[in-house]
């Protein structure tokens, strides 16, 4: 992850760039070549209820980095998904408020989104107004990056990609070793939360290219590229 500099933000928000606006990755589906200032093990959990029995806490919570996204939570589920959050993943819609130690990892699809995480940390006056994050630990993605996943990975498929395969495609270029949690259907074929308890049972993978993207993440462990876990 490439750090950023804090001075000069236009509030006390101290920022860590994922990527500089003029690029920092290729213009290719690729994935980077390991090296000494990428983070070693990375897990990436999505929010699949597939991690429901899987018993696989504690090996997500062996790697350096967990990243979780959305409302993936860990209270009450620490036997499948573990207890370990160093990045959370989330836009305002999505929003959870984080413990000190997290980053918060902004994925911004719209100006407002920028506005929106400005206003979270300025709270005037009002001690009692809760912070989302530590100001310390947040990071934005820059959006070009959710362009190249969308033209480069995804080839344009569905509406835009989903916030797990923009995480994982991150994950990629700045990780050695990645394994994937939570990702895909259900033993049942639903494209549910762990979380949740399912009442729509033909729901699938909404605006997203669902399939196409687990076909890709198929491909990369197929190619040894990522550890995969299918869940149950
Ligand atoms: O639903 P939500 O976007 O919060 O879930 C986080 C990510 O986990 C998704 O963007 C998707 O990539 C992945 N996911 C999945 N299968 C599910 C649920 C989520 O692959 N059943």
């Amino acid at each position: 992850m490439v750090k950023g500099s804090s001075q000069g933000s236009p509030s006390n928000l101290s920022v860590t760039k994922l990527y500089t606006l003029s690029g920092g990755f290729k213009m290719a589906a690729d994935v980077v070549k390991p090296g000494p200032v990428r983070c070693r093990t990375c897990a990436v959990v999505g929010n699949s209820g597939n991690l429901i029995g899987s018993q696989y806490g504690p090996r997500i919570d062996m790697h350096d980095i967990v990243i979780r996204m959305n409302h993936g939570t860990t209270k009450g589920y620490e036997t499948d998904v573990g207890t370990k959050t160093t990045h959370h993943v989330m836009y305002p819609e999505s929003a959870v408020n984080l413990d000190d130690t997290t980053h918060l990892v902004m994925f911004s699809f719209k100006m407002s989104d920028l506005l929106w995480l400005l206003k979270k940390f300025d709270s005037g006056d009002d001690s009692s107004v809760k912070r989302i994050a530590n100001k310390d630990l947040v990071m934005i993605l820059n959006p070009a990056f959710m362009r190249y996943v969308y033209e480069m990975w995804l080839g344009k498929r569905g509406s835009h990609p989903s916030t797990g395969f923009l995480t994982l495609v991150l994950s990629l270029q700045i990780c050695d070793e990645v394994s994937v949690f939570g990702f895909g259907a259900d033993r049942n074929g639903n494209w549910n939360h762990y979380f949740e308890i399912l009442r729509n049972k033909n729901w699938k993978t909404g605006p997203h290219a669902g399939m196409h993207e687990y076909n890709i993440i198929q491909q990369l462990y197929q190619k040894k590229k990522i550890v995969f876990f299918k869940g149950f």
